[in-house]
C-alpha cells in the first residue's frame, strides 16, 4: 500500500532570522473535535509544532468521565475494548491508535514535525514520581511503577521521539538548537523527578490554614519538580546555550499565581455562587491599594494580603526550585522564555524572583479541547471578561489571560524580539468553527536585561 506523502523540516544551522513555533497542549478526544490541529495544519510558516503534553487522556469516554459529557453526541466515544481507564501497555497502545485515527491529528503529523513531551495524562491525572491522584491500587489498578512503565513505553512507541538515552523510555529532557537564535530545552516536570504535590487539606486546622507550616513545606529546599539530575542538566544546558533566546518547553505554569485566600476557599469548596461578586469586590480593593488609597482599612488590606498559590501542582508548589532556575538564568544573563501548557487556559506571566527582580517571561497555551476554568468556576459567559480582568488585577505577575476559549500559541523568535500570539476558536463542539480574531492576545519581550518583560505587541 502507499501512504500519503508527509513533509518535515530539519533544524537550521548558523545565523537565523526567525523561528516560528506553534505550541499546543491538552488534546482530549471525547471533549471535542481537534479543530485547533486542523487550523494549525493549514499554516505554511511554521518551523515545528511543540506539544507540551496531555496528547492523550487516560479516562474512559463514558458520559460521567472527565470532559466526556458530549462524547456520544460528537461521535467521539472509544470502542468498547478501550473504553476504560488505561492501566496496561495494551490499553495505552490502543488509545494512541484511536487518537491517531482522527483526521485532523493525522493531517497535522503529515505536514510538520512535532517536538513532544508528556504531561500527566499520558500516565494518569496529577502524576508525580511514585504515584498519582488518579492511581488507586485499592481499586485494582495495581502497582504504580508498572503502570508508569507501560504508559511511557507506549508513548515512545507511538510518538515521534527517539530515545534520549538508548534503551530508556524514562528520559525525555533534551535540547533543540535552532542555529544561533533559539535553544529550546524540553523538560520533564512531571514524572522523572517530581515530589508529591502538597495538599492544603494537610495544613488546615481549627484556626484555618497553618500558614507557617505551609510556607515551610512549599519553600523546602529539598522539594523538587525536576529531580537533581535534570536540574543539573538544565543548569549546564543554560550555561552552554549561546543562542539569543533560551526557551524552556515544559508542562506546568512557572508564574507566581497567588490568589486571596477567601477566593481559594470558595473554589476549593466549590462554593461558587458568590464567586463573581467577591472577585469583583477584591479587584476593586486591589485597584484602590495600587492607587495608594489611604482610606483602605486594615481589614480590607488583610483580605488582599492573605493570599496563597492557586495551583500546588504547578511550579508554585515547588518554590525553591523555581528560584534556582530563575537564579541560573539571571546569573548567566540569559534571555529566558518559558512555554507552558497543562492548565487548559491561556496565560502570560512576568517571571520575577523572590526579590522581585524581573528575570524573564512565560507564555502559556490554552488547550486543544480540554475544558478550562469557565466550567470549573461555574462562570456564565457574560461574566468571563470581568472575571479575567479581576484575576489579572489580583495576580501581580500575570499580564494577560483567557479562561474560556480553546486554541494555540504562535511563538515567533527573531534577533530583536520573542512574540506570542494566542489564537482562539469559537468552538470545538462542531466540525465547523471560526477563528476568533478579536480574542487574539499578542505580547512580546525583548532581549537584554532591560527588555526581559512582557509588553503589548502590535503584531
Ligand atoms: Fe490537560
Amino acid at each position: 500500500s502507499t501512504s500519503p506523502v508527509g513533509t518535515t523540516r530539519t533544524l537550521p544551522e548558523g545565523s537565523i532570522d526567525q523561528v516560528k513555533l506553534a505550541v499546543v497542549s491538552c488534546s482530549n478526544y471525547p471533549a471535542g473535535y481537534f479543530n485547533v490541529y486542523r487550523e494549525i495544519a493549514t499554516r505554511q510558516d511554521l518551523d515545528a509544532l511543540v506539544h507540551l503534553g496531555d496528547y492523550i487522556y487516560e479516562y474512559s469516554s463514558e458520559a460521567d468521565s472527565y470532559a466526556a459529557a458530549d462524547a456520544e453526541a460528537l461521535g467521539r466515544t472509544f470502542p468498547e475494548a478501550n473504553n476504560l481507564e488505561l492501566i496496561t501497555l495494551q490499553d495505552y497502545r490502543q488509545r494512541y491508535g484511536i487518537y491517531r485515527k482522527d483526521d485532523d491529528l493525522q493531517e497535522l503529523h503529515r505536514v510538520m514535525p512535532f517536538i513532544v513531551v508528556w504531561d500527566d495524562h499520558e500516565v494518569t491525572n496529577d502524576t508525580w514520581r511514585e504515584g498519582a491522584e488518579n492511581h488507586n491500587p485499592e481499586l485494582g489498578e495495581g502497582d504504580f511503577g508498572e503502570r508508569r512503565i507501560a504508559a511511557l513505553r507506549a508513548f515512545f512507541g507511538w510518538m515521534p521521539i527517539r530515545p534520549v538515552i538508548e534503551g530508556s523510555n524514562e528520559t525525555i529532557y533534551r535540547s533543540f538548537r535552532f542555529g544561533d537564535l533559539v535553544d529550546l530545552h524540553m523538560l520533564d516536570t512531571r514524572i522523572i523527578g517530581r515530589d508529591q504535590q502538597l495538599d492544603y487539606m494537610n495544613y488546615l486546622g481549627e484556626g484555618g490554614l497553618d500558614v507557617d507550616a505551609f510556607r515551610a513545606a512549599v519553600g523546602d529546599p529539598n522539594r523538587t519538580l525536576l529531580g537533581a539530575e535534570q536540574r543539573l542538566w538544565l543548569q549546564s544546558a543554560l550555561a552552554q546555550g549561546t543562542a539569543t533566546w533560551q526557551v524552556l518547553g515544559q508542562q506546568v505554569l512557572m508564574g507566581r499565581m497567588n490568589l486571596p485566600a477567601e477566593l481559594l476557599m470558595a473554589i476549593a469548596t466549590q462554593n461558587l455562587e458568590n464567586l463573581p461578586a467577591s472577585l469583583a469586590e477584591l479587584a476593586t480593593l486591589k485597584a484602590r491599594a495600587l492607587q495608594g488609597d489611604p482610606t483602605l482599612t486594615e481589614q480590607e488590606l488583610a483580605r488582599l494580603e492573605l493570599a496563597a498559590p492557586y495551583n500546588l501542582d504547578a511550579w508554585d508548589g515547588y518554590q525553591y526550585e523555581r528560584e534556582v532556575v530563575l537564579a541560573t538564568a539571571r546569573q548567566l544573563d540569559r534571555n529566558l522564555v518559558v512555554l507552558a501548557g497543562d492548565t487548559h487556559n491561556a496565560w502570560a506571566n512576568n517571571l520575577r524572583d523572590i526579590e522581585g527582580r524581573q528575570i524573564g517571561v512565560e507564555f502559556a497555551t490554552a488547550s486543544v479541547t480540554s475544558p478550562g476554568l469557565e466550567g470549573y468556576l461555574g462562570l456564565p459567559a457574560e461574566m468571563i471578561p470581568q472575571a479575567e480582568q479581576g484575576i489579572a488585577l489580583l495576580v501581580d505577575d500575570l499580564e494577560s489571560l483567557n479562561i474560556s476559549q480553546r486554541g494555540y500559541m504562535l511563538v515567533t523568535f527573531t534577533p530583536t524580539e520573542a512574540r506570542s500570539e494566542w489564537h482562539f476558536l469559537d468552538t470545538v463542539k462542531s466540525r465547523s468553527y471560526e477563528s476568533l480574531s478579536q480574542a487574539t492576545i499578542s505580547l512580546r519581550t525583548l532581549p537584554g536585561s532591560e527588555g526581559r518583560r512582557l509588553e503589548q505587541s502590535a503584531g
